[in-house]
Order: structure tokens, then C-alpha cells, then sequence
């Protein structure tokens, strides 16, 4: 008998037919009230969970008790509690690797686009400000040979550094659990404590992983640190950071700029002091959507749980606690 799949996510044509092959599939479109309600129907009768960008608890994931597999089409997975899903053996898996690349290019445009005031002039000239040649008062600053900071060094991490050391001539600074002289050697980076590399970078990237250990990591006191040249910029989770201290260094211009592809809370309100400053270049989640890399995300997804559904490791599990 094939298994009951439930698919909080559209796929493309070609995966929802292998889907199909393989499972019954019952599709929630959108995650608002309806959608919900309708997930929540079929959440008893649910073996399979694939889907992402919604917070699985225990209050939600108790009404499922057939479940086997979750696959995440995210590499976080902050939105699972991990000991519970451990506990009742359900696999959890994700999507690393296959959004490396896209991801550090989301970082690095967000670099450029804050370092060069890329949105703030490309507005200037869409409202028909652009009246003479623009002086010192619209300037940016340099990309190319400044220090790249990177908090927290995985493959994401990795795939920064990578475009700052090669592509850019910067040097890199990064600070991790621990040294990686792999990563040393490769681009020529020093390792740094976390005070260390935020006096010294101009700019200041996190790539970690949403935890226990990592939330509200940077706040008024990591702001301090920070030089009035620093760019800060985050595609890891809103929540590693104190936005409230990040508006205010941005607003007393105890940095120079952010940006920001995560926020405290998604989407982001459109009444956020955030979007008042012309210093923030604000995006919506965006690190992973090409159409490539979330079709890609999909496809591993997909693998990941049919994986799981068959009785076999998927290839990505994230608790193998659960593995029996
Ligand atoms: C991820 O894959 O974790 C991205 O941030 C999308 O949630």
C-alpha cells in the first residue's frame, strides 16, 4: 500500500508525478488559515511531512501519530524541535549542499549592494533625482581588499570566503566553534574570536545555524564593537540578532550599513523602523530562491523522503538518533 504523504510545499510537475508514483499525496497550497486547517485534517492519517517555512511543534506534529519522515526543503531547522522528533523515532531531513553556492551569492549581493548604496541610488535615479554628477555625498565604499568577517564557518561559510578571497582580493577573518585550518590555508584566513573579528572586519557576515546557543548572539554590546566603517550583514536567522540593537547602531550610526536578508520576524512588518533607513538594504528571505536552487532543494527533498518512506537512511538526516 503506498504511503500517505503530506506536501505543505508545491513541487514541480516532474517531482509531484514521482511523488505520486509512490505515495498518496495530499496537498495544502498555501500555509493561511484554510491551508492550515486543512493540514492539521490531514496531519492523522500523515506518514510523510515535506514542506518548509512552518513551525512543526509538538502541539501540531501530536495529531500526526503515523509519522515516520519529515523533509525540510530548507537547510535550517530551527522550525523543528529536534528531541521530540528524536524521542518518537520520526526522521528529520534537510536540503544542505545543494544551496551553498546561491546562498553566498544572496551574501555577496548583499555586500555589494550595501558597500556601493546600489538601492538607494538605483531609487534616485527611478525617482528622477539624478540631476548632475553625484559627489562624495552619494558615494560607497570599496569592496575589493577590505576584511571579510565571517561568523559561524560552514559550507555556506566557506562558499564567502571563497568569493571575498578569490574574487575580491579581501582578507578573511572568521570565528567558529572552532579553527579550521582547512579553511585557513584555502583563503588564506585567520581565525579570530568573535570581539576580535568584530573590531576588525568591515564586514561583518553571519552564516550560522539558529540554536540555543546562537540566538540573540549579536546585540548592543557586539554592535559596540563594531567600527562606524562596518557593514553588517545577515543571511543566517533574524533571531541570532537583537534587532532592536541593530536599528539602533544602524539609526545612531554606530555602523554604516546592513544587509539583511532575515529578520526577527517573516515576513518583515512593513511599519519596521528598519525600512525607514536608508543605510539597510532589506530582502525578503530570498538567500536560496533561484529557480535552480529551489528546484534542486525540492528534488533532495523529495529523495530525502521517499528514502525514509522505504525504510532506508536518507541522505540527509539531521537526527540519527532516530535511525534505527
Ligand atoms: C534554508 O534553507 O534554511 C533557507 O534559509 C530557507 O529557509
Amino acid at each position: 500500500m503506498k504511503k500517505q504523504v503530506v506536501l505543505y510545499k508545491k513541487l514541480s510537475p516532474s517531482l509531484m508525478a514521482r511523488l505520486h508514483e509512490q505515495a498518496e499525496v495530499t496537498l495544502i497550497e498555501s500555509l493561511d488559515a484554510q491551508g492550515l486547517a486543512k493540514l492539521r485534517d490531514a496531519l492523522p492519517r500523515a506518514q510523510g511531512l515535506l514542506g518548509a517555512s512552518l513551525k512543526l511543534d509538538a502541539e501540531l506534529l501530536d495529531l500526526a501519530p503515523n509519522l515516520e519522515a519529515i523533509a525540510s526543503v530548507s537547510v535550517g531547522v530551527d522550525n523543528y524541535d529536534i528531541d521530540y522528533l528524536t524521542e518518537r523515532r520520526i526522521l528529520l531531513s534537510n536540503t544542505p549542499d545543494v544551496l551553498t553556492e546561491t546562498t553566498a551569492d544572496t551574501g555577496f549581493a548583499l555586500i555589494l549592494a550595501t558597500a556601493r548604496r546600489v538601492v538607494e541610488l538605483a531609487n534616485m535615479v527611478r525617482d528622477g533625482q539624478w540631476t548632475r554628477n553625484i559627489g562624495p555625498a552619494h558615494f560607497g565604499s570599496d569592496v575589493h581588499g577590505k576584511t571579510l568577517g565571517i561568523i559561524g564557518m560552514g559550507r555556506i561559510g566557506e562558499a564567502l570566503a571563497q568569493r571575498g578571497h578569490f574574487g575580491f582580493g579581501m582578507p578573511v577573518i572568521y570565528h567558529s566553534h572552532s579553527p579550521k585550518p582547512a579553511v585557513e590555508q584555502r583563503f588564506n584566513a585567520r581565525y579570530g574570536s568573535l570581539d576580535e573579528l568584530l573590531q576588525q572586519a568591515d564586514f561583518v557576515c553571519l552564516t550560522l545555524p539558529l540554536t540555543a546557543e546562537t540566538e540573540g548572539l549579536i546585540g548592543a554590546r557586539q554592535f559596540a564593537l563594531m567600527r562606524p566603517e562596518t557593514i553588517f550583514i545577515n543571511i543566517s536567522r533574524g533571531k541570532v540578532v537583537d534587532e532592536a540593537a541593530l536599528i539602533q547602531a544602524l539609526s545612531e550610526r554606530q555602523i554604516r550599513a546592513a544587509g539583511l536578508d532575515v529578520f526577527e520576524r517573516e515576513p518583515l512588518n512593513h511599519d519596521s523602523p528598519l525600512l525607514q533607513l536608508d543605510n539597510v538594504v532589506a530582502t525578503p528571505h530570498m538567500g536560496s530562491a533561484t529557480h535552480e536552487t529551489r528546484e534542486a532543494m525540492a528534488r533532495c527533498a523529495v529523495d530525502n523522503l521517499l528514502a525514509a518512506l522505504a525504510g532506508q537512511r536518507p541522505a540527509n538526516l539531521v537526527n540519527p538518533l532516530a535511525w534505527r
